[in-house]
């Protein structure tokens, strides 16, 4: 199809030289048991590699790798281990194409779209911490005047990252870009949906990187992820995934008494007020639920509150902008929309999209239209659903979907909205839609989210803090107290000057 696209091509032959490969200690390692797994490409359905599969030996390994390399590691100044992200910014930047193009292969997102954007953003990612060394500053505490007292931030040790699969890369990097500036070592356990593509991205840190201080296994979770989170030179746990697997890795840290940070799921509201822009807020409503990504996102807007007054309209002109836009092969720059990942989520997208259609008053609009090509008959493509008709007790608004599936409920009073918008076991982000200053800001006050936007929803940035409350999770990413306050821990030295 597009082979002949050199990023494409290169793409393909980094997905043949890394099968079967973990990274750990400066070089590309087998697996010690010789386990492997494939690597689908969900569009075409069709082995594009093969992953190492991970277990009690190869974190063994790994953590003594990143054991070793600690010390050192953390005895450089802050602002030259920031220097070394910031090359490797430099460095990703340099290779966003391939980088895309391997994403899009492993994960059916689409380039255009999804994969070159997350590829910069990684980038960025890089940059914005690399810059932050310097911030890694203690205080002075005016305790008496006969002691000097200070507090200074010494970095935790070795940290492990256990990431997802829907935006593998951004997340892998706001994890372990404030770990390692903050003098911490890494280790990092892929998604099995997503392997590839961060062992790249690990592969040209660690070109650049001492040995040992980023270092990545893939497996699935009871092999690799749970021999990793329970290994006792493990110092700290940060997570983004399932709101289940989230409680057994805080299980697991609290067995061991270190700490975690918990992203998880969101049932993130969307709330369209009576004086919305509505031109606007449709176009919010797009990007906000992530059509591009499938949906695949923990702050899709799948609970869309809109005034009855604008309801109609509002439906019938989010429909008209989801229709025009494009599902088919991901790797095709005229492509909006890809697939889903696995099987197995795509399973459960459409088990919900059948209850839907099954329960009595919930009417369905399925939107655009499935890829006709002969070699994507087989790919894991579903056409974008909007619910109307559902109750927010329902399951369709209280569960996370994970899929290209939103539910647009109707107001009269603005109370009910938030009240509405406040009944869900989540809490991660929230948008408010209005042209009142005083609607928008009495909503921010109240809401019941980690990230609150006001006639936008962009998703998470390097600089801005992020992350939920409630099922959402516990902490926050992507900011610089997000590497102060879970990156590093505070001692406090009192010098008796007598
Ligand atoms: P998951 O939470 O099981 O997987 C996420 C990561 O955790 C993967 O790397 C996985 O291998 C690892 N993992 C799983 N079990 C583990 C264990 N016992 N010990 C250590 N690591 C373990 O999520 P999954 O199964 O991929 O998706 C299920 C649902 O989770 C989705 O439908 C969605 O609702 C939610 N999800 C939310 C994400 C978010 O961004 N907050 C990302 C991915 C999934
Ligand atoms: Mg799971």
């Amino acid at each position: 199809m597009t082979e002949s696209n050199p990023a494409i091509a290169a793409a393909v032959a980094h997905l043949r030289r890394l099968s079967n490969k973990h990274l750990y200690g400066g070089k590309l390692q087998d697996p010690i048991s010789g386990m492997a797994f494939p690597v689908v490409s969900p569009a075409t359905r069709k082995e594009v590699g093969s992953a190492a599969q991970g277990d009690a030996k190869d974190v063994e390994a790994a953590v003594r790798a990143a054991r070793a390399a600690q010390p050192a590691w953390a005895a450089m100044s802050p602002r030259a281990r920031g220097r070394q992200l910031v090359e490797a910014a430099k460095q990703l930047n340099d290779h966003t194409e391939e980088i895309a193009a391997l994403l899009a292969l492993e994960t059916g997102k689409a380039i255009r779209t999804e994969c070159r954007v997350e590829a910069k953003v990684l980038a960025d990612a890089f940059e914005f911490y690399g810059g932050l060394g310097s911030e890694l500053k203690g205080e002075t505490v005016p305790f008496a005047s006969n002691m000097l007292t200070f507090t200074q931030r010494e970095p935790i040790g070795v940290v492990a990252a256990i990431i997802p699969w829907n935006v593998p890369l951004l997340l892998m990097a706001l994890k372990i870009a404030p770990a390692m500036v903050a003098g911490n070592t890494v280790i990092v356990k892929s998604a099995e949906e997503a392997p590839m593509s961060t062992l790249y991205v690990v592969e040209i840190l660690s070109k650049l990187l001492p040995p040992g201080v980023v270092n990545i296994l893939s497996g699935d979770g009871p092999t690799c992820g749970t021999p990793l989170i329970s290994h006792p030179s493990i110092g700290k746990i940060t997570f983004t995934g399932s709101v289940a697997t989230g409680k057994i890795i805080a299980h697991a840290a609290a067995d061991r008494l270190i700490p975690t940070t918990l992203e998880l799921g969101g049932k993130s509201p969307m709330l369209v007020f009576k004086d919305a822009d509505l031109e606007r807020t449709v176009a919010g409503a797009v990007s906000g639920m992530r059509f591009t990504r499938q949906g695949q996102s923990c702050t899709a807007a799948s609970r869309i509150f809109v005034h009855n007054s604008l309801l109609d309209k509002f439906v019938q002109s989010l429909s008209d902008k989801v229709n025009a836009m494009v599902i088919g092969d991901p790797l095709d720059e005229k492509t909006d929309i890809g697939t889903i990942i696995s099987d197995q989520q795509y399973d459960r997208v459409k088990s919900y999209i059948a209850l839907g259609e099954q329960s009595k008053g919930v009417q369905a609009l399925h939107l655009s239209r499935l890829p006709q090509a002969p070699e994507l008959k087989n790919g894991l493509f579903i056409q974008p659903v909007i619910f109307t008709g559902v109750g927010n007790d329902d399951r369709l608004a209280r569960e996370e979907i994970f899929g290209p599936v939103t539910c647009v409920i109707g107001f009269d009073d603005d109370e009910d909205a938030i009240r509405m918008a406040n009944d869900s076991d989540f809490g991660l982000a929230a948008t408010v839609w209005t042209s009142d200053l005083k609607t928008a800001l009495n909503a921010t006050k109240r809401l019941q989210a980690g990230f609150v936007q006001v006639n936008q929803n962009i998703v998470v940035q390097p600089g801005l803090s992020y992350g939920g409350v409630k099922q959402s999770g516990l902490g926050k990413e992507a900011s610089l107290e997000a590497m102060l306050d879970h990156f590093t821990s505070k001692k406090t030295i009192i010098m008796n000057m007598d």
